[in-house]
């Protein structure tokens, strides 16, 4: 959701440092992209084009210079086009935002008013009219007097021709300030850092930085200078790039089976499981929230602390959470769960929850992120970086530590044990997947795909519509497999294709009559099941995937892996970029 980068190099080429951050930061959008560098003579001079990153590159030959900010963008306000791409300027200054200028219209009117000419339809333009009014020769205190005026969110980066560095600015969008041996570095992301970084500093909200080649110093919002820690940068959470791969996704599919062992190694590691154990016992209710494919996980998740641990647990959207009266005791246990840890409406809502009295845990792909600073625990992920838009990995590694924490109501070390028994049934499915390839052809050949289960599967099958939808465009829906005949009936024809998931032996029989439901109204059957009698009985009318053996409720584990290797190649056999799905980005840090 826009991503911003800016270098202060002791020496080399800035355009160059930032174009590559700008191409390790794409996920985060790809509407357009820009960067402003400031050359040897003090002059900025900016690049910028509607699309992809690589649009830039015929443009940064001859540029020079140490310092240099950029940003690739998720439109919101105005289309993607070379007028609306940042840097915006105005006077001797450049600026990158990240965020949302919710007054936007109100300073806009203001500053025309005072004869300021304005030439994109963005909100963020105001930002560098503002900072360039406030101007009076000293940097510092013209930022700190603009985003005064701002309400919304913001991380920003500010070029001045007078200055040799670079001002940062954190306001509820991410951004973290990077060390290394040739300079210092801000950026949206961890991942995204230049391998150079080897530790950093998390600005705050209200923070003010100024970066120079050598250091970062802090501000709060009135200019007084703040302390920040700064800790170490590992290699594994850096981007390493996608190997031999096609696509990260498909990299990132097959990088489930160390998520599981990380994930489960650091539960124990560096979770203070005796407090977590705690809030979960004493926990009256619990209550999971995300977005997209993390709320999808709590649904999957539900089951575990219901079926298994007899817990209440109601799972529910963030965005829907945080407008909603739902009943919070100070026994009330909140799962946030968020790969980024920076989900606007997840860190929004477990923010007002926790105010309310709840006790707010996150599960969370991102150490450093928003939620951690939220929650009482964190519990992470450690599926590393995931590049992809789309969750794979990091969908499988919060089924793995939610499964770890509904698993302290018991005996969690059994817990683990069984979720890394499951290592060899993901590899085997991994090492032998040209069912996929065959499903993938009829998702292709169908105008809908409706994705069915009861029970667990039901849940799976909702994330399985969702990756199938988003990286392929092709319309789809999850549902619970008896609720076909109350309506969904009606869509099926010989266009469509319904995947059917049966991996919960007791509820066989009712997915079977679903299978022929379709059949009869001559609609296409793809069923998916880790039940050979299943398997077999089936094999004549549909296409079949028989994935290994495993419980019911440990088979999302393995299903969901099957089913993203089935959006996968449905994406690449339509054309599709996987990594890139039209209108998405990574982390979405606004409302
Ligand atoms: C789907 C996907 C999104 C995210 C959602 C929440 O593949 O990636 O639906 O799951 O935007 O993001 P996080 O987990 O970062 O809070």
């Amino acid at each position: 959701m826009c991503g911003i980068i800016g270098v202060a190099l002791k020496s080399g080429n800035a355009a160059r440092e930032v174009y590559s951050g700008l191409e390790r930061l794409e996920y985060r959008g790809y509407d357009s992209a820009g960067l402003s560098v400031r050359d040897n003579d003090g002059r900025i001079i900016t690049v910028k084009r509607g699309g992809r990153v690589a649009n830039l590159q015929a443009g940064l030959y001859g540029i020079t210079g140490c310092v240099a900010i950029g940003h690739t963008r998720w439109a919101t306000h105005g289309e993607p086009n070379d007028v609306n791409a940042h840097p915006h300027t105005a006077g001797i200054f450049s600026v990158v935002h990240n965020g949302i200028i919710e007054n936007f219209r109100e300073l806009k009117d203001e500053l025309q008013s005072s004869g300021e000419k304005f030439v994109s339809e963005t909100d963020s333009e105001v930002i560098v009219r503002l900072i360039n009014r406030e101007y009076k020769g000293d940097v510092l205190t013209a930022v700190a007097a603009a985003v005064k005026k701002l309400k919304g969110s913001y991380a920003l980066g500010i070029l001045c021709a007078d200055f040799k560095g670079i001002i940062a600015v954190k306001y509820k969008s991410p951004v973290v300030v990077g060390f290394g041996t040739d300079g210092v570095t801000l950026c949206s992301d961890i991942p995204a850092l230049p391998d150079y970084v080897n530790s950093v500093c998390l600005p705050e909200d209200g923070d003010i930085v100024i970066i120079t080649d050598k250091s970062a110093s802090f501000y709060d919002k009135d200019l007084q200078p703040v302390n920040r820690v700064r800790r170490p940068v590992f290699a594994g959470q850096l981007n390493a790039g996608r190997g031999d791969y096609p696509h990260f996704m498909l990299k990132e599919i097959y990088e489930t089976e160390q998520t599981v062992r990380d994930t489960c190694e650091s539960f124990f590691r560096n979770v203070d499981v005796k407090r977590l154990t705690e809030y979960v016992r004493g926990a009256d209710r619990v209550i999971i929230t995300g977005c997209g494919t993390a709320y999808n996980a709590g649904l999957v998740a539900a089951r575990f602390f219901t079926d298994r641990c007899g817990v209440f647990c109601q799972v529910e959207i963030a965005s829907e959470l945080r407008y909603s009266p739902v009943h919070i005791t100070s026994a009330t246990l909140v799962i946030a769960v968020s790969q980024s840890g920076e989900t606007a409406d997840t860190v929004e809502a477990v923010s007002a929850l926790k105010e309310r009295g709840a006790r707010v845990i996150a599960v969370t792909n991102c150490g450093f992120s928003a939620i951690t600073r939220v929650a009482g625990l964190v519990v992470p992920v450690c599926a590393g970086a995931e590049v992809c838009v789309a969750a794979t990995k990091s969908y499988i590694g919060q089924l793995v530590a939610l499964y770890l924490i509904a698993g302290l109501t018991g005996d969690v070390f059994k817990a683990r044990g069984e979720l890394l028994s499951l290592c060899n049934g993901i590899s085997s499915l991994l090492n032998d997947c040209s069912k996929a390839g065959l499903i993938a052809e009829k998702c292709a050949a169908s105008s809908a795909v409706f994705f069915l289960g009861r029970g667990i599967d039901y849940a799976v099958a909702v994330e399985a519509s969702l990756k199938l939808k988003e990286v392929s465009y092709i319309f789809s829906d999850g549902y619970p497999a008896g609720e076909l005949k109350h309506g969904t009936l009606a869509l099926v024809d010989e266009n469509t294709l319904s995947v059917i998931l049966i991996c919960d032996k007791t509820l066989a029989d009712k997915c079977e009559n679903a299978v022929s439901q379709i059949i009869s109204r001559k609609g296409k059957v793809a069923v998916i099941t880790c039940l050979a009698d299943v398997a077999e009985k089936l094999s004549g009318s549909a296409e079949v995937w028989k994935i290994p053996a495993c419980s019911a409720e440990l088979s999302p584990f393995v299903s969901a892996v099957a089913l993203q290797l089935i959006a996968y190649k449905t994406a690449v056999l339509l054309g599709r970029d996987p990594d890139k799905p039209r209108n998405l980005a990574k982390s979405v840090t606004v409302e």
